[in-house]
């Protein structure tokens, strides 16, 4: 076999692993052996550009030191990062990665114009489109991982920022028209970089903590929707395979996102415009009075419950708590007490976050129930169980004028009784008070969620 036909069967192969893998990440049971697969395919496909790049004859000393070295320091730099970065840091990881993988998809049309003057109008829309968009993936995504580290979470806004965004939009237009149109001056592609890092930073600053997860989504598709272009540059089509994937699959939870939250992409890419952020705060806890609930009490009512609903949220990531919230469930479940968990669309800090973190601890997935089923089921609830979770219950979204306006939230308040495990009074990422904690129906029972449902097991077990 010659080597070029034995590059484009481990291609194929790499292409084939990235779609299985994908179709395995569908199961949590799976998922994992998913990701080991793509990683095979993507090592099979590397490996096959390194021999077709020796095979060219192209490459000095100096460049494949210059290889050797960049590869070194980028597996070495994922390998820790992803090893040495706690789970509830993991949301700023990915959107760091977006953003390299923005950058990088960017620098390769960059660097491929400067050095071919003859490229084809196909190939130099493929070039300005990788350029633009990985700018924007860049740019957007270091933005996001900043919110998501929690440096800030509210939106921010500067009188003229959408104006600013407009001009910088005509001028990438306008420069990657004339680039596409074969005026071969690498600045004009420089000008388009230069613009789509402005537009990133446009998009994403004036998005309110709730909106997140819509922009998380949109600049993982981003990125995938750049590397295919990329791929495009470089007519390689395990790059173009690759990054339609994640583009498309990216693309398909931006939708889910959006219409998760209630919210339109077109919108929200706009900056924020009509997604009811106004940062007008709701009254505290509604208005009404907080009323605290010891452990045995908390305990008594669980135990003498027919069903109760487990709502987890961020913080019961946060305190790594999965593994008590699954000893008490099962506690529960020995007393013949029905239980479920409560599943909203943005928990905690990225897609499927609370899926993930359940199925960590062996948690069974048939209890997971997505809000849309579970929510007529609170009318006949005993005990909701809330555990660090906030903005997803907040009832001040069913009306308008605030942070989380207009967004899905888990009816929480229509089950008999609330008990919500969190450490403080403390507002969820969209930065409001939650009217929920002034129902005459809750219980607050402040406590670090590992261990409160600690105690609470111990508790529950003392109950006749
Ligand atoms: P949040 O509204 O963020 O609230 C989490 C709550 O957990 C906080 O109020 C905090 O209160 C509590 N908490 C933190 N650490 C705790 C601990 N160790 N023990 C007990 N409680 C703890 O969470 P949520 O309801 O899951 O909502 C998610 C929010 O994040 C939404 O606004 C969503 O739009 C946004 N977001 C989601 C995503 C994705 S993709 N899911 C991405 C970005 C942003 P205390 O400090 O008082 O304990």
């Amino acid at each position: 076999m010659s080597v070029d036909n034995g590059v484009r069967l481990a291609s194929l192969f790499g292409a084939v692993a990235f779609v299985l893998g994908l179709h395995l990440m569908n199961s949590p049971a799976t998922a994992r052996r998913g990701n080991q697969l793509s990683a095979c395919g993507m090592l099979v496909a590397i490996i096959a550009v390194l021999v077709s790049v020796a095979d060219g004859g192209t490459m000095s000393a100096t460049r494949w030191l210059v290889l050797v070295c960049g590869a070194l320091i980028g597996s070495g730099a994922g390998l820790y990062s992803a090893r040495a970065v706690a789970m509830t840091q993991m949301p700023q990881l990915v959107s760091l990665f977006n953003a390299v993988g923005g950058g990088a998809a960017a620098l390769i049309a960059l660097a491929d114009y400067q050095h071919d003057s003859h490229v084809s109008a196909g190939i130099a829309t493929a070039g300005v489109l990788d350029v633009l968009i990985g700018g924007v993936t860049f740019s957007g995504s270091l933005i996001a991982a900043a919110k998501l580290q929690g440096y800030w979470s509210q939106p921010v806004n500067f009188p003229g920022s959408r104006l600013v965004s407009a001009a910088l939009a005509v001028v990438a237009v306008a420069a990657g028209i004339a680039v596409i149109a074969g005026a071969h001056n690498p600045w004009l592609l420089g000008l388009v970089l230069i613009a789509a890092l402005g537009l990133g930073i446009g998009m994403v600053l004036p998005i309110g903590g709730a909106d997140m997860p819509v922009v998380i989504s949109l600049l993982n598709a981003f990125t995938g929707t750049a590397v295919a272009m990329a791929g495009f540059v470089l007519e390689n089509a395990t790059l173009t395979i690759a990054g339609a994937l994640v583009g498309a699959s990216g693309g398909i939870l931006t939708k889910l996102m959006a219409d998760a939250m209630n919210r339109s992409v077109l919108s929200i890419m706009a900056g924020g415009f009509g997604t009811g952020a106004t940062g007008i705060d709701v009254g505290p806890a509604g208005g009404g009075s907080v009323k605290s609930i010891a452990i045995d009490d908390a305990a008594l009512q669980l135990a003498y419950a027919s069903k109760v609903i487990v709502v987890p949220g961020y913080g019961l990531a946060a305190a790594q708590a999965q593994h008590e919230v699954r000893e008490l469930g099962e506690l529960l479940e020995s007393r013949g007490i029905e239980v479920s968990y409560a599943i909203h669309p943005v928990a905690g800090r990225m897609p499927g976050h609370m899926n993930v973190l359940l199925a960590e601890a062996n948690v069974p997935y048939d209890q997971l129930r997505e809000m849309e089923d579970v929510n007529p089921e609170f009318d006949r609830t005993d005990v909701a169980l809330i555990i660090g979770a906030n903005d997803v219950t907040n009832p001040a979204a069913r009306r308008p004028g605030n942070a989380v306006s207009g967004m899905p939230i888990l009816d929480v308040d229509h089950a008999r009784s609330i008990i919500v495990i969190k450490r403080s009074m403390a507002s969820g990422y969209a930065g409001i008070d939650n009217e929920l904690y002034g129902d005459p129906k809750t219980s607050m029972l402040f406590s670090d969620a590992k261990k409160g449902l600690a105690e609470l097991v111990g508790a529950v077990k003392q109950v006749d």
